[in-house]
């Protein structure tokens, strides 16, 4: 049977899709190992900030799909850590990603299994290719939601488990108000 094609509108103003898709929201407690200080942390636990959600259009998990979805991104910081998503590998290590910002801005961090890093400053119209075999999280380091939709092939998958152990060789923070990244002090230990 034929798949049939479809659309689905994007706000520009907010960043939603319609419909919304699969809907994945994250706030602090879903990540709260993933940030450097510890103690802020703890003290931002009560609240429980909501970090970013992401709409997902649906469609078949098959390498002849092609995944899209858009991430909202909120601003805030953990102590001078800048919210961020958890970051991933696809878990089909090989399957590549195009990201492209709408709105807000922040930076895309990538790494790869044998320790080479590297990152890319998104603002509205930056379309970055995060390559094959890369792992990618990105930051948020304005003071508005950084918006980005989001392709990739169907059969991609995501592998979190290894960036949960590992971390990110760098940490985006801020320093005299300005977005810098810092060696990972807890990183490789
Ligand atoms: C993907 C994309 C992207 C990503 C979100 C949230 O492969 O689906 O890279 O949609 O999932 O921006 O980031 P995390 O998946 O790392 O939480
Ligand atoms: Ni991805």
């Amino acid at each position: 049977e034929k798949f049939m094609p479809f659309v689905t509108e994007l706000d520009f103003a907010t960043g939603k899709l319609n419909p919304e898709g699969h809907v994945i929201t994250r706030n602090l407690s879903h990540m709260k190992d993933m940030y450097y200080d510890q103690e802020a942390v703890r003290q931002l636990l009560g609240q429980n900030p909501l970090i970013y959600v992401v709409y997902n259009v649906v469609v078949p998990e098959t390498a002849a799909h092609i995944q899209h979805c858009v991430t909202i991104l909120y601003p805030g910081k953990v102590g001078n850590e800048y919210f961020m998503t958890k970051g991933h590998y696809h878990e089909v290590l090989d399957r590549a990603e195009i990201y492209f910002c709408l709105k807000g801005k922040g930076q895309l961090l990538m790494q790869t299994q044998d320790g080479a890093f590297a990152s890319i400053d998104m603002v509205p119209g930056s379309v970055a290719y995060v390559a094959p075999e890369w792992a990618h999280r990105t930051v948020n380091t304005g003071d508005e939601p950084f918006v980005f939709f989001a392709a990739y092939p169907g059969d991609a998958g995501h592998n979190y488990g290894d960036i949960e152990t590992e971390g990110f060789a760098k940490l985006s923070v801020e320093q005299n108000g300005e977005a810098v990244l810092v060696d990972n002090p807890r990183y490789g230990k």
